[in-house]
């Protein structure tokens, strides 16, 4: 048993429902999150914790003894008390190592990206729904309370129809040695574009910079225009002054910026411009319009805790979890158009490839 979690996740979890046993693969810098959470989590229980590297699986094991552990994941998978496995190595080994969990009959949580390619995305999904079992990819932010506000926001319509949305993700590191800052920091952007607009972009445009480890981008500012007529622009770096987690989103009736950094992470901004009819041809008269700024409430529950609840959820009901499959390979098909872009020295490209 669990101490009760002051997260109040799963107050609405029916009594009788058993707890999921989980396992976790990887316990680098972000699978001890994974640890941590799902420990606190009434609906989940860990069943082991793996990671090749022995002394990782010491650092967990002190914190929480008499844990299970294995440095080879094969053990893992071939445990029947393990029903589920929540992975969180680095993105290259995330096809094999989800793959094969599904084929040892696990449902598989995998740390975002779903997969190096849309192509084992794909595969992974097929495998994960001809088996009936749930494949969740790890897009955090789609359980951030700011983010599920303006969500709302926007289905309301409280906003109008959305002109644009510009967002900057930037710091000082952590510079990863296998993938460029498209495929460490653009699944959040695009995962909450995704999200927010329910539509993938039909051209994406890119320019990137490796300035300090050769071959791997460290800044890239990115252009995507959607169905709906919203343009987005995205900068990510992990080459900055100072953090910035900050996104305008702009609509006819009303602006938000959303900074998660803030203790006011959702601001909402009663402004625009209303376009009177012209005079004469050509003419345009322009009333600006500034309001109010409110500063929504918003719940300081801890994403993960959110997300790894939904996540044992799908596994008891069924029900496909909110960070689906479907959008865990929307969002690598973006991020396989901004390398497209990049290869095409900026032009404009389409998701399935055109240009
Ligand atoms: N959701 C988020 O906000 C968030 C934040 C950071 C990282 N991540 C994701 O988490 C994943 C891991 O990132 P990280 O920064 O923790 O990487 P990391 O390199 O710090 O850790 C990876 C760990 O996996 C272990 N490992 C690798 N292959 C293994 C295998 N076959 N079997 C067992 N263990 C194996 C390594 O020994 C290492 O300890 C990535 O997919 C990353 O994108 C998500």
């Amino acid at each position: 048993m669990h101490a009760p979690s002051s997260l109040q996740v799963a107050s609405s979890e029916p009594d009788a429902v058993a707890q999921v046993r989980v396992a976790v693969v990887g316990l680098g810098y972000w699978g001890p999150n994974l640890v941590r959470n799902l420990h606190e989590l009434p609906a989940a229980e860990i069943a082991q914790v793996c990671d090749r590297l022995p002394d990782a699986l010491t650092a967990i094991e002190r914190r929480y003894p008499g844990v299970r552990t294995a440095v080879d994941v094969a053990d893992v998978l071939a445990d029947p008390a393990v029903e589920a496995v929540a992975i969180a190595t680095p993105v290259a080994t995330h096809f094999e190592l989800a793959l094969a969990a599904l084929e040892a009959g696990k449902h598989v949580f995998v740390e975002k990206p779903l997969a190096a390619s849309s192509e084992q995305a794909v595969a992974l999904a097929d495998m994960a729904r001809e088996r009936a079992l749930v494949l969740m990819p790890g897009h955090t932010f789609l359980y951030s309370p700011p983010v599920n506000l303006i969500r709302t926001m926007i289905e309301r319509g409280d906003l109008g129809e959305i002109y644009f949305i510009s967002t900057s993700r930037v710091n000082l590191g952590i510079h990863q040695s296998d993938v460029s800052v498209v495929w460490d920091l653009a699944p959040h952007d695009f995962s909450i574009l995704r999200y927010w607009l329910g539509e993938t972009p039909t051209s994406v445009a890119a320019m990137s910079r490796s300035c300090i480890i050769p071959e791997i981008a460290d800044v890239a500012f990115v252009n995507l225009a959607f169905p709906s007529g919203a343009v987005a622009h995205v900068e990510m770096s992990w080459l900055a002054p100072s953090k910035l987690r900050r996104t305008a989103i702009v609509g006819s009736e009303k602006m938000v910026v959303y900074d998660d950094t803030s203790n006011e992470p959702v601001r909402v901004f009663d402004s625009g411009v209303v376009p009177r009819d012209p005079e004469t041809f050509g003419e345009y008269r322009l009333t600006y319009r500034t309001g109010d700024i409110v500063s929504p409430p918003v719940s300081p529950v801890e994403p993960l805790a959110l997300e790894l609840n939904d996540f044992c959820a799908a596994v008891r009901t069924g029900a496909a979890p909110r960070s689906s499959a479907a959008l865990g390979v929307d969002v690598v098909r973006m991020i396989e158009a901004v390398d497209r872009s990049l290869a095409a020295s900026g032009a404009p490209v389409t998701l399935d490839g055109d240009r």
